[in-house]
């Protein structure tokens, strides 16, 4: 079985989505709603956290509450990108610790390999969230995935404001234990490996380098 697409159904984000695919849209405004994104989709990302209960004291009375059970996690952006997205992943989960992971792609044979790689120290007993603006051919995400497996880590997501259809399929196929979560499946490639209709270059957008 596949993993499953979580496809925001919510105006916001689809709001948020269209400001960012306006190619005017200051680098400022990009940045911001980027990490605000991020947040919108973590809430949906989150949903599965275990809970546990605690005694407090209201103003009113003492009652047992809800309370998160404290189950470790970690974002792990794919470098460049993906940093626009961790603010609004921590602004979420403020104690989630935080890897990097970076790539560069073999000019032959189109492959990914990773140049840097830099987790927390019990980044296997953590739950981890991939996060990357574009899931466009999927190569990066899929290498991602695979890096975090060999250290260990068995419950991943994946989480990007846009993806195509090729990239999904193909993490679908890599690793079918994967869920993505994203803002909108776009349309498809073109022939220069952009999402269409799209946003551009997510990293040029939101770091301002065009
Ligand atoms: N990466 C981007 O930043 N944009 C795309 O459209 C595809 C990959």
């Amino acid at each position: 079985m596949s993993g499953k697409v979580h496809v925001m159904d919510h105006p916001l984000v689809a709001h948020k989505l269209t400001i960012l695919r306006d190619k005017d849209t200051s680098v400022k405004d990009f940045r911001e709603i980027v990490s605000e994104i991020g947040m919108l989709i973590t809430y949906e990302a989150t949903r599965d956290l275990p809970l546990t209960t605690k005694e407090v004291e209201t103003p009113i009375c003492r009652t047992i509450a809800p309370t998160l059970k404290g189950k470790k996690f970690a974002v792990v952006p794919i470098l460049r990108a993906g940093l626009g997205l961790v603010d609004g992943v921590l602004r979420m989960v403020p104690s989630a610790r935080v890897g990097h992971i970076g790539m560069f792609r073999d000019e032959e044979t189109l492959e990914p390999h990773v140049y840097f790689c830099k987790m927390p120290k019990d980044i296997a007993e953590r739950d981890i969230m991939i996060v990357d603006p574009m899931l466009a051919t999927g190569g990066s995400a899929e290498a991602a995935i695979t890096e975090m497996k060999k250290r260990g880590c068995k419950n991943i997501k994946l989480m990007v404001l846009l993806a195509a259809p090729e990239g999904v399929e193909r993490i679908q196929k890599a690793h079918p234990d994967v869920d993505i979560y994203c803002g909108a499946v776009d349309d498809h490639l073109n022939e220069h490996g952009y999402i269409v209709p799209g946003l551009g270059d997510a990293g040029d957008r939101i770091f301002g380098t065009k």
